[in-house]
């Protein structure tokens, strides 16, 4: 996909995401509709979700695809790095990323973007699989951060 038409893509879910979300304070509605809105719309998302801090753990949330792992070990993997990093991770090849927990053997590349708080608090992440490798760059990064930030104003 060209960066225009991708940029495009994002943009106009971007635009669907703040009508659809408008007075809509459920977080749990609003996860699941970001998730399901981002899933259909990118060809290449093959498992859309959420992993929700609970307790000190990392439990699934929200998500589309195929069956997840309810609960991620611990400091380990991909969303893990994420949230404690406190930054964005892109992994083109996740058999080369250490202790990446395979929940679907057919995932190859990922991107997992912090979700964060009004008050800068992390308190889960958006993971994306993609069954190619090298599928997720700088731009799936920036608009994704954006679509995120459109939790922000409301409690988690
Ligand atoms: N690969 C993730 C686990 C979640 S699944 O991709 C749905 C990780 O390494 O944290």
């Amino acid at each position: 996909m060209t960066v225009t038409k991708k940029e495009g893509r994002y943009k106009r879910i971007l635009t669907q995401l703040e009508n659809l979300l408008k007075d809509k304070p459920n977080a749990i509605a609003r996860m699941a509709t970001i998730t399901a809105v981002l899933h259909h719309k990118i060809d290449y998302f093959f498992w859309t979700g959420f992993y929700l801090l609970d307790k000190g753990e990392l439990i699934v949330g929200p998500y589309q695809g195929s069956l997840a792992c309810i609960k991620l070990k611990k400091n380990t993997g991909v969303c893990w790095a994420g949230i404690n990093q406190g930054k964005t991770i892109i992994v083109p090849d996740v058999h080369q990323f250490p202790g990446h927990i395979a929940c679907d053997s057919r995932s190859n590349s990922e991107i997992v973007v912090p979700l964060k708080e009004k008050t800068g608090k992390i308190i889960g992440v958006l993971d994306v699989d993609s069954k190619e490798q090298s599928s997720f760059d700088e731009i799936d990064a920036l608009w994704l951060e954006k679509i995120l930030g459109t939790m922000l104003n409301v409690e988690c």
